[in-house]
């Protein structure tokens, strides 16, 4: 324990002496959102980094975050504290893929899910979040046809909601994929009088989104991006609450509403690539510099475009 607390006065010691800011998603351990400066969805996270003054960046999160970190931030020096972070969506498609699939609809616009890398990224039109893809999508002129990729939930749920003519990538996260409606319908039947809150990667998201919209179903369901659930939660009148996401965002909910109970869709959504960043190499990447990522000038800037164009919709 007491090695513990050295670690972490050394980390604020050093993030001081080297002007540097650490930023977290929701999906971090507990440990590593405490001691961030910044805690928040894809959507912050990149407003943040666009913003701020620090020289150094050390982001927990995984690989494609700290990648959109250097693409708006390219003086600064991006850390990520485990290089193998990834994200399983964002490995589903590779900028050749994207480019093929441009040349068989050579007049669409393409529009792509923040968890892509920089090569993909550099071959869209438009990027998004979870929390603002219907809003870019309805920003797109109506007459056009759109590529959506690569996360086929995410682009359904748009797709459902705009009723835009979309093609959709067939990707999936491999933990948000598994919350589906068997789960969700068993954790309701024990939690009866929980809110259920649900990220639109999800497996069940359309399914859900489509009962609770179009057939006047079960109002209690809301699709969410992480930070719009913890907003959602924050000023909900309700005192209970399903999570149908990565169960790293119950520390956040549960510190900020202590008097609110919590219960995730399904105990296993643990993003092993988000466990990756420990207290332990959050120290070394400040101690180190390491491990640095850097986007190639030309590619960094033909990637901010889709960037840009999306934080000026939002
Ligand atoms: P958010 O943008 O909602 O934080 O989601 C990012 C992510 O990787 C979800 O799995
Ligand atoms: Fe990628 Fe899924 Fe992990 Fe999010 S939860 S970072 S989409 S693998």
């Amino acid at each position: 324990m007491e090695n513990r607390q050295w670690m972490i006065d050394e980390i604020l010691r050093m993030k001081k002496e080297k002007n540097a800011v650490i930023l977290a998603h929701n999906y971090q351990i507990p440990e590593i959102q405490d001691i961030a400066d910044f805690v928040g969805d894809s959507l912050g996270l990149s407003q943040v980094a666009g913003k701020t003054e620090a020289d150094v960046i050390v982001f927990c999160g995984v690989h494609f975050m700290a990648e959109t970190a250097s693409i708006i931030s390219p003086n600064k020096k991006v850390l990520i504290p485990d290089l193998e972070a990834g994200c399983s969506l964002a490995s589903s498609i590779t900028g050749e893929q994207v480019a093929e699939w441009k040349k068989q609809h050579p007049d669409a616009v393409v529009v792509s899910y923040i968890n892509t890398t920089a090569d993909v990224k550099a071959q869209s039109d438009y990027c998004v979040t979870s929390s603002n893809a219907v809003k870019v999508v309805e920003a797109i002129p109506a007459d056009k046809k759109i590529l959506f990729l690569p996360d086929k939930f995410l682009g359904s749920y748009a797709k459902t909601v705009t009723g835009r003519d979309m093609e959709i990538w067939d990707g999936a996260c491999h933990v948000h994929e598994k919350i589906g409606n068997l789960e969700l319908d068993k954790a309701k039947e024990k939690h009866p009088k929980a809110e259920i809150l649900i990220h639109p990667e999800c497996g069940c998201s359309t399914s859900c989104m489509v009962k609770s919209l179009q057939f006047g179903g079960d109002e209690d369901i809301k699709i969410f991006s992480t930070e719009g659930m913890i907003n959602h939660v924050e000023n909900s009148e309700s005192d209970e609450f399903l999570i149908a996401t990565e169960v790293g965002i119950l520390h956040r909910m549960k510190k900020a509403n202590p008097t609110k109970e919590f219960h995730p869709a399904s105990e296993e959504s643990v993003c092993e690539y988000m466990k990756m960043i420990t207290l332990e190499n959050l120290y070394s990447a400040l101690k180190e510099e390491q491990y640095e990522v850097k986007v190639p000038e030309e590619l960094a800037e033909r990637a901010k475009l889709p960037i840009q164009r999306m934080l000026e919709i939002v």
